[in-house]
Protein backbone atom coordinates (compact mmCIF):
# COMPACT_ATOMS: atom_id res chain seq x y z
CA UNK A 1 0.00 0.00 0.00
CA UNK A 2 3.15 2.13 -0.31
CA UNK A 3 2.33 3.85 -3.84
CA UNK A 4 -1.00 4.76 -2.11
CA UNK A 5 -2.79 1.64 -4.17
CA UNK A 6 -5.05 -0.76 -1.98
CA UNK A 7 -7.66 -3.57 -2.42
CA UNK A 8 -10.48 -3.73 -0.05
CA UNK A 9 -10.78 -7.48 2.04
CA UNK A 10 -11.43 -8.87 4.88
CA UNK A 11 -9.14 -8.15 7.65
CA UNK A 12 -11.35 -10.30 10.63
CA UNK A 13 -13.75 -13.08 11.10
CA UNK A 14 -16.28 -14.45 13.78
CA UNK A 15 -18.90 -16.45 14.52
CA UNK A 16 -21.26 -17.35 17.24
CA UNK A 17 -23.86 -20.25 17.44
CA UNK A 18 -25.77 -20.68 20.78
CA UNK A 19 -25.24 -24.37 22.35
CA UNK A 20 -28.70 -26.07 22.54
CA UNK A 21 -28.78 -28.24 19.53
CA UNK A 22 -31.91 -29.08 18.28
CA UNK A 23 -31.71 -32.50 15.91
CA UNK A 24 -33.72 -34.15 13.99
CA UNK A 25 -34.92 -36.48 16.45
CA UNK A 26 -35.95 -34.18 18.18
CA UNK A 27 -38.02 -32.88 16.01
CA UNK A 28 -39.61 -36.23 15.11
CA UNK A 29 -41.23 -35.05 18.13
CA UNK A 30 -42.89 -32.15 17.59
CA UNK A 31 -44.18 -32.50 14.00
CA UNK A 32 -44.88 -35.94 11.41
CA UNK A 33 -41.23 -36.05 9.90
CA UNK A 34 -37.96 -38.44 10.63
CA UNK A 35 -34.54 -38.04 10.89
CA UNK A 36 -34.48 -40.02 7.44
CA UNK A 37 -36.66 -37.64 5.77
CA UNK A 38 -34.75 -34.37 6.50
CA UNK A 39 -31.27 -35.75 6.02
CA UNK A 40 -31.97 -37.20 2.78
CA UNK A 41 -34.18 -34.02 1.33
CA UNK A 42 -31.70 -31.45 3.05
CA UNK A 43 -28.41 -32.70 4.29
CA UNK A 44 -29.21 -31.04 7.26
CA UNK A 45 -28.42 -33.35 11.03
CA UNK A 46 -28.94 -30.64 13.56
CA UNK A 47 -29.27 -27.14 14.02
CA UNK A 48 -28.40 -24.42 16.86
CA UNK A 49 -31.26 -22.90 18.55
CA UNK A 50 -31.32 -19.46 20.82
CA UNK A 51 -33.37 -19.56 24.06
CA UNK A 52 -36.50 -17.89 23.39
CA UNK A 53 -35.77 -15.24 26.28
CA UNK A 54 -32.19 -13.86 25.03
CA UNK A 55 -32.48 -11.33 21.60
CA UNK A 56 -30.59 -12.32 18.66
CA UNK A 57 -28.18 -9.25 18.54
CA UNK A 58 -26.43 -10.85 21.79
CA UNK A 59 -25.43 -13.75 19.01
CA UNK A 60 -24.32 -10.52 16.58
CA UNK A 61 -22.54 -8.70 19.62
CA UNK A 62 -20.47 -11.82 20.38
CA UNK A 63 -19.70 -12.52 16.56
CA UNK A 64 -18.54 -9.00 16.21
CA UNK A 65 -15.88 -8.90 19.46
CA UNK A 66 -14.53 -12.03 17.94
CA UNK A 67 -14.14 -10.56 14.41
CA UNK A 68 -12.52 -7.33 15.86
CA UNK A 69 -9.99 -9.25 17.86
CA UNK A 70 -9.30 -10.98 14.81
CA UNK A 71 -8.44 -8.11 12.93
CA UNK A 72 -6.42 -6.83 15.65
CA UNK A 73 -8.40 -3.73 16.32
CA UNK A 74 -10.51 -2.42 18.91
CA UNK A 75 -14.13 -1.44 18.58
CA UNK A 76 -13.32 1.98 18.65
CA UNK A 77 -11.58 1.49 15.32
CA UNK A 78 -14.85 0.56 13.62
CA UNK A 79 -16.24 3.39 11.54
CA UNK A 80 -19.56 2.02 10.15
CA UNK A 81 -21.85 -1.04 11.55
CA UNK A 82 -24.06 -2.84 8.99
CA UNK A 83 -26.20 -5.48 10.48
CA UNK A 84 -28.08 -8.14 7.55
CA UNK A 85 -31.02 -10.01 9.33
CA UNK A 86 -34.39 -10.96 8.51
CA UNK A 87 -35.47 -11.56 12.48
CA UNK A 88 -34.45 -8.19 13.95
CA UNK A 89 -35.25 -8.24 17.91
CA UNK A 90 -36.69 -4.84 17.26
CA UNK A 91 -37.54 -2.64 14.15
CA UNK A 92 -35.70 0.42 16.18
CA UNK A 93 -33.70 0.84 17.64
CA UNK A 94 -31.98 -1.21 15.02
CA UNK A 95 -29.80 -4.34 15.72
CA UNK A 96 -26.81 -2.24 14.59
CA UNK A 97 -27.47 0.28 17.04
CA UNK A 98 -27.58 -1.92 20.11
CA UNK A 99 -24.46 -3.98 19.11
CA UNK A 100 -22.53 -0.53 18.70
CA UNK A 101 -23.56 0.16 22.61
CA UNK A 102 -22.90 -3.26 23.63
CA UNK A 103 -19.73 -3.74 21.97
CA UNK A 104 -18.50 0.23 22.81
CA UNK A 105 -17.61 1.38 19.14
CA UNK A 106 -18.82 4.42 20.30
CA UNK A 107 -17.26 6.36 16.79
CA UNK A 108 -19.75 3.97 14.49
CA UNK A 109 -22.63 4.83 11.85
CA UNK A 110 -24.96 1.95 12.13
CA UNK A 111 -27.78 0.74 10.29
CA UNK A 112 -29.89 -2.50 9.29
CA UNK A 113 -30.24 -3.84 6.16
CA UNK A 114 -32.69 -6.62 4.90
CA UNK A 115 -32.18 -8.68 1.73
CA UNK A 116 -32.74 -11.85 4.07
CA UNK A 117 -30.80 -14.94 2.79
CA UNK A 118 -28.49 -12.74 0.71
CA UNK A 119 -28.31 -10.29 3.10
CA UNK A 120 -24.65 -10.77 3.83
CA UNK A 121 -23.57 -10.58 0.41
CA UNK A 122 -25.34 -6.93 -0.19
CA UNK A 123 -23.72 -6.07 3.18
CA UNK A 124 -20.00 -6.66 1.52
CA UNK A 125 -21.20 -4.56 -1.27
CA UNK A 126 -22.63 -1.80 0.60
CA UNK A 127 -19.17 -1.88 2.82
CA UNK A 128 -16.73 -1.87 -0.24
CA UNK A 129 -18.01 1.08 -1.70
CA UNK A 130 -17.70 3.35 1.50
CA UNK A 131 -14.20 2.10 1.76
CA UNK A 132 -13.13 2.35 -1.71
CA UNK A 133 -14.24 5.55 -2.79
CA UNK A 134 -12.98 6.91 0.82
CA UNK A 135 -16.98 8.93 0.94
CA UNK A 136 -17.66 9.62 4.76
CA UNK A 137 -13.61 8.79 5.39
CA UNK A 138 -14.86 5.20 6.89
CA UNK A 139 -11.63 2.91 7.33
CA UNK A 140 -12.63 0.15 9.13
CA UNK A 141 -16.73 -1.32 8.72
CA UNK A 142 -17.96 -3.98 10.82
CA UNK A 143 -20.77 -6.39 8.67
CA UNK A 144 -22.67 -8.79 10.61
CA UNK A 145 -24.83 -11.45 9.45
CA UNK A 146 -27.53 -12.15 12.59
CA UNK A 147 -30.65 -14.26 12.86
CA UNK A 148 -32.86 -15.94 15.21
CA UNK A 149 -35.00 -17.42 12.68
CA UNK A 150 -36.01 -19.64 15.29
CA UNK A 151 -38.25 -17.03 16.48
CA UNK A 152 -40.01 -16.35 13.35
CA UNK A 153 -40.52 -20.17 12.15
CA UNK A 154 -43.91 -22.00 13.13
CA UNK A 155 -42.73 -24.92 14.63
CA UNK A 156 -46.00 -26.93 13.35
CA UNK A 157 -45.20 -26.13 9.70
CA UNK A 158 -42.88 -29.64 9.00
CA UNK A 159 -42.38 -27.82 5.69
CA UNK A 160 -40.17 -25.21 6.88
CA UNK A 161 -38.79 -25.78 11.03
CA UNK A 162 -36.78 -28.12 9.80
CA UNK A 163 -34.72 -26.34 7.49
CA UNK A 164 -33.78 -23.23 9.54
CA UNK A 165 -31.34 -22.28 12.97
CA UNK A 166 -29.67 -19.57 14.73
CA UNK A 167 -26.68 -17.80 14.68
CA UNK A 168 -24.36 -15.19 13.72
CA UNK A 169 -21.62 -14.24 11.89
CA UNK A 170 -19.64 -10.94 11.69
CA UNK A 171 -16.75 -9.54 9.18
CA UNK A 172 -14.30 -6.36 9.79
CA UNK A 173 -13.80 -5.20 6.09
CA UNK A 174 -10.73 -2.96 5.72
CA UNK A 175 -7.83 -1.92 3.55
CA UNK A 176 -5.47 -4.94 1.92
CA UNK A 177 -2.76 -4.80 -0.24
CA UNK A 178 -3.43 -3.91 -3.83
CA UNK A 179 -5.08 -6.51 -6.12
CA UNK A 180 -6.29 -8.48 -3.15
CA UNK A 181 -9.45 -8.36 -1.73
CA UNK A 182 -12.73 -8.07 -2.59
CA UNK A 183 -12.92 -8.08 -6.42
CA UNK A 184 -16.44 -7.92 -7.75
CA UNK A 185 -20.51 -8.46 -6.78
CA UNK A 186 -23.21 -9.52 -8.42
CA UNK A 187 -26.52 -8.63 -6.80
CA UNK A 188 -30.15 -9.19 -8.00
CA UNK A 189 -33.70 -9.16 -6.89
CA UNK A 190 -36.97 -10.32 -8.12
CA UNK A 191 -39.56 -8.57 -6.06
CA UNK A 192 -42.42 -10.32 -8.32
CA UNK A 193 -41.31 -13.62 -7.04
CA UNK A 194 -41.71 -12.41 -3.24
CA UNK A 195 -44.60 -14.19 -2.51
CA UNK A 196 -42.61 -17.43 -2.43
CA UNK A 197 -41.26 -16.68 1.11
CA UNK A 198 -42.88 -14.40 3.10
CA UNK A 199 -42.06 -13.30 6.96
CA UNK A 200 -45.08 -10.30 7.66
CA UNK A 201 -44.52 -7.92 9.91
CA UNK A 202 -47.48 -6.07 10.29
CA UNK A 203 -50.11 -5.50 7.33
CA UNK A 204 -50.74 -9.12 5.05
CA UNK A 205 -52.00 -8.99 1.71
CA UNK A 206 -54.91 -10.80 0.77
CA UNK A 207 -53.21 -12.70 -1.83
CA UNK A 208 -50.54 -13.95 0.60
CA UNK A 209 -53.11 -14.98 3.09
CA UNK A 210 -54.56 -17.06 0.49
CA UNK A 211 -52.14 -19.06 -0.22
CA UNK A 212 -50.88 -19.14 3.71
CA UNK A 213 -52.07 -22.42 5.51
CA UNK A 214 -52.23 -20.30 8.72
CA UNK A 215 -52.53 -16.63 7.27
CA UNK A 216 -53.01 -15.43 11.13
CA UNK A 217 -49.96 -16.56 12.47
CA UNK A 218 -46.65 -14.08 11.32
CA UNK A 219 -44.31 -16.58 10.73
CA UNK A 220 -41.92 -17.72 7.43
CA UNK A 221 -43.77 -18.88 4.95
CA UNK A 222 -42.11 -20.34 1.61
CA UNK A 223 -43.17 -22.19 -1.36
CA UNK A 224 -40.16 -24.98 -0.86
CA UNK A 225 -39.78 -26.21 -4.35
CA UNK A 226 -40.29 -23.27 -6.45
CA UNK A 227 -37.69 -21.57 -3.99
CA UNK A 228 -35.51 -24.37 -4.47
CA UNK A 229 -35.38 -24.50 -8.53
CA UNK A 230 -34.62 -20.31 -8.34
CA UNK A 231 -32.01 -21.05 -5.67
CA UNK A 232 -29.87 -23.78 -8.32
CA UNK A 233 -30.63 -21.15 -11.53
CA UNK A 234 -29.04 -18.28 -9.34
CA UNK A 235 -26.52 -19.66 -8.01
CA UNK A 236 -24.85 -21.33 -10.81
CA UNK A 237 -25.67 -17.80 -12.90
CA UNK A 238 -23.97 -15.26 -10.47
CA UNK A 239 -20.99 -17.30 -9.91
CA UNK A 240 -20.43 -17.10 -12.96
CA UNK A 241 -20.87 -13.53 -13.29
CA UNK A 242 -18.30 -12.77 -11.01
CA UNK A 243 -15.61 -14.67 -12.78
CA UNK A 244 -16.83 -12.91 -15.77
CA UNK A 245 -16.20 -9.62 -14.57
CA UNK A 246 -12.94 -10.13 -13.90
CA UNK A 247 -12.01 -12.63 -16.94
CA UNK A 248 -11.83 -16.08 -14.30
CA UNK A 249 -13.17 -19.34 -15.21
CA UNK A 250 -14.69 -21.71 -12.46
CA UNK A 251 -11.27 -23.35 -13.10
CA UNK A 252 -9.52 -20.66 -11.36
CA UNK A 253 -12.06 -20.90 -8.44
CA UNK A 254 -10.14 -22.47 -5.09
CA UNK A 255 -13.07 -22.47 -3.09
CA UNK A 256 -16.79 -21.47 -3.10
CA UNK A 257 -18.66 -20.66 0.01
CA UNK A 258 -22.53 -20.78 -0.72
CA UNK A 259 -25.52 -20.25 1.33
CA UNK A 260 -26.09 -22.68 3.76
CA UNK A 261 -30.20 -23.97 2.50
CA UNK A 262 -30.22 -27.75 1.44
CA UNK A 263 -27.41 -29.71 0.46
CA UNK A 264 -29.68 -30.82 -2.63
CA UNK A 265 -29.12 -26.88 -4.24
CA UNK A 266 -25.44 -27.40 -3.31
CA UNK A 267 -25.31 -30.69 -5.26
CA UNK A 268 -27.42 -28.75 -7.96
CA UNK A 269 -25.11 -25.79 -8.19
CA UNK A 270 -21.76 -28.24 -8.30
CA UNK A 271 -23.15 -30.11 -11.44
CA UNK A 272 -24.12 -26.96 -13.29
CA UNK A 273 -21.04 -25.41 -12.20
CA UNK A 274 -18.73 -28.36 -13.33
CA UNK A 275 -16.96 -28.18 -10.23
CA UNK A 276 -15.56 -30.50 -7.90
CA UNK A 277 -17.05 -31.15 -4.78
CA UNK A 278 -14.20 -30.63 -2.47
CA UNK A 279 -14.28 -26.91 -3.44
CA UNK A 280 -17.57 -26.37 -2.45
CA UNK A 281 -17.97 -25.79 1.64
CA UNK A 282 -20.50 -27.64 3.73
CA UNK A 283 -21.37 -27.61 7.21
CA UNK A 284 -25.09 -27.21 7.20
CA UNK A 285 -25.95 -30.66 8.80
CA UNK A 286 -24.72 -28.52 11.87
CA UNK A 287 -26.69 -25.49 11.54
CA UNK A 288 -29.29 -25.61 8.95
CA UNK A 289 -30.25 -22.55 7.25
CA UNK A 290 -28.96 -19.37 9.52
CA UNK A 291 -30.11 -17.18 6.97
CA UNK A 292 -27.82 -14.02 5.96
CA UNK A 293 -25.36 -15.66 8.78
CA UNK A 294 -24.81 -18.61 6.62
CA UNK A 295 -22.24 -17.66 4.60
CA UNK A 296 -19.87 -15.77 7.05
CA UNK A 297 -20.33 -18.46 9.50
CA UNK A 298 -19.34 -21.04 6.66
CA UNK A 299 -16.19 -18.27 5.56
CA UNK A 300 -15.26 -18.62 9.18
CA UNK A 301 -14.91 -22.66 9.13
CA UNK A 302 -13.58 -22.80 5.79
CA UNK A 303 -10.75 -20.57 6.76
CA UNK A 304 -10.21 -22.56 10.68
CA UNK A 305 -10.07 -25.75 8.67
CA UNK A 306 -6.94 -24.59 6.56
CA UNK A 307 -8.93 -24.67 3.30
CA UNK A 308 -7.89 -20.97 2.79
CA UNK A 309 -4.53 -19.85 1.31
CA UNK A 310 -3.30 -16.05 0.26
CA UNK A 311 -4.17 -15.73 -3.76
CA UNK A 312 -6.87 -18.13 -3.42
CA UNK A 313 -9.93 -17.15 -5.58
CA UNK A 314 -12.90 -17.32 -2.94
CA UNK A 315 -16.76 -17.08 -4.66
CA UNK A 316 -19.15 -16.50 -2.02
CA UNK A 317 -23.15 -16.72 -3.12
CA UNK A 318 -26.10 -16.05 -1.91
CA UNK A 319 -29.88 -16.24 -2.54
CA UNK A 320 -33.25 -15.78 -0.26
CA UNK A 321 -36.18 -13.81 0.10
CA UNK A 322 -36.97 -11.06 -1.65
CA UNK A 323 -36.30 -13.04 -4.11
CA UNK A 324 -32.42 -12.04 -3.71
CA UNK A 325 -29.57 -13.01 -5.00
CA UNK A 326 -25.82 -12.23 -4.49
CA UNK A 327 -21.83 -13.36 -4.93
CA UNK A 328 -18.87 -11.57 -4.28
CA UNK A 329 -15.70 -12.55 -5.35
CA UNK A 330 -12.55 -12.92 -3.42
CA UNK A 331 -8.59 -12.91 -3.60
CA UNK A 332 -8.16 -14.43 -0.15
CA UNK A 333 -5.36 -11.58 1.53
CA UNK A 334 -4.03 -13.11 4.77
N1 LIG B 1 -41.05 -34.43 6.74
C1 LIG B 1 -41.70 -35.34 6.01
N2 LIG B 1 -42.38 -35.03 4.89
C2 LIG B 1 -42.36 -33.73 4.51
C3 LIG B 1 -41.68 -32.74 5.24
C4 LIG B 1 -41.01 -33.13 6.40
N3 LIG B 1 -40.32 -32.25 7.17
N4 LIG B 1 -41.83 -31.55 4.61
C5 LIG B 1 -42.58 -31.79 3.51
N5 LIG B 1 -42.91 -33.11 3.46
C6 LIG B 1 -43.70 -33.81 2.46
C7 LIG B 1 -44.62 -32.90 1.70
O1 LIG B 1 -45.82 -32.71 2.41
C8 LIG B 1 -44.83 -33.66 0.42
O2 LIG B 1 -45.76 -34.67 0.64
P1 LIG B 1 -46.87 -35.04 -0.49
O3 LIG B 1 -46.06 -35.52 -1.66
O4 LIG B 1 -47.70 -36.08 0.17
O5 LIG B 1 -47.59 -33.75 -0.77
C9 LIG B 1 -43.48 -34.35 0.19
O6 LIG B 1 -42.83 -34.35 1.47
C10 LIG B 1 -42.60 -33.66 -0.83
O7 LIG B 1 -42.62 -32.25 -0.54
P2 LIG B 1 -41.77 -31.23 -1.38
O8 LIG B 1 -42.04 -29.85 -0.87
O9 LIG B 1 -41.98 -31.50 -2.85
O10 LIG B 1 -40.29 -31.70 -0.98
P3 LIG B 1 -38.94 -31.19 -1.57
O11 LIG B 1 -38.16 -32.34 -2.06
O12 LIG B 1 -39.13 -30.01 -2.50
O13 LIG B 1 -38.20 -30.64 -0.26
C11 LIG B 1 -37.69 -28.55 0.83
C12 LIG B 1 -38.78 -29.58 0.47
C13 LIG B 1 -36.66 -29.23 1.70
C14 LIG B 1 -38.34 -27.39 1.57
C15 LIG B 1 -37.03 -28.04 -0.48
O14 LIG B 1 -38.02 -27.67 -1.40
C16 LIG B 1 -36.10 -26.87 -0.26
O15 LIG B 1 -35.06 -26.99 0.34
N6 LIG B 1 -36.43 -25.70 -0.84
C17 LIG B 1 -35.57 -24.53 -0.76
C18 LIG B 1 -35.64 -23.88 0.58
C19 LIG B 1 -34.58 -22.79 0.69
O16 LIG B 1 -33.47 -22.99 0.30
N7 LIG B 1 -34.89 -21.64 1.19
C20 LIG B 1 -33.85 -20.63 1.25
C21 LIG B 1 -34.33 -19.32 1.36
S1 LIG B 1 -35.12 -19.11 2.86
C22 LIG B 1 -35.05 -17.45 3.28
O17 LIG B 1 -34.64 -16.60 2.58
C23 LIG B 1 -35.57 -17.18 4.60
Amino acid sequence: MSNGKFGIGILGLGTYVPDKVLSNYDLEKMVDTSDEWISKRTGISERRILDKDIPAFEMGAIAAKRAIEDAGLTAEDIDLIIVATETPDYLTPSSSCTIQNIIGAKRAAAFDMNAACSGFMYGITVAKQFLENGFCGYKNILVIGCEALSKAVDYEDRATCILFGDGAGAMVIGKVEEGYGILTSHLGADGGEGHNITLPCFTMKEEDKNIREHDNKRVLWMNGSEVFKFAVRVMEKSTLKVLEDKNLTIDDVSLIVPHQANIRIIEGAIKRLNIKREKVFSNLHKYGNTSSASIPIALDEAVKEGMVKKGDNIVMVGFGGGLTWGAVLIKWSK
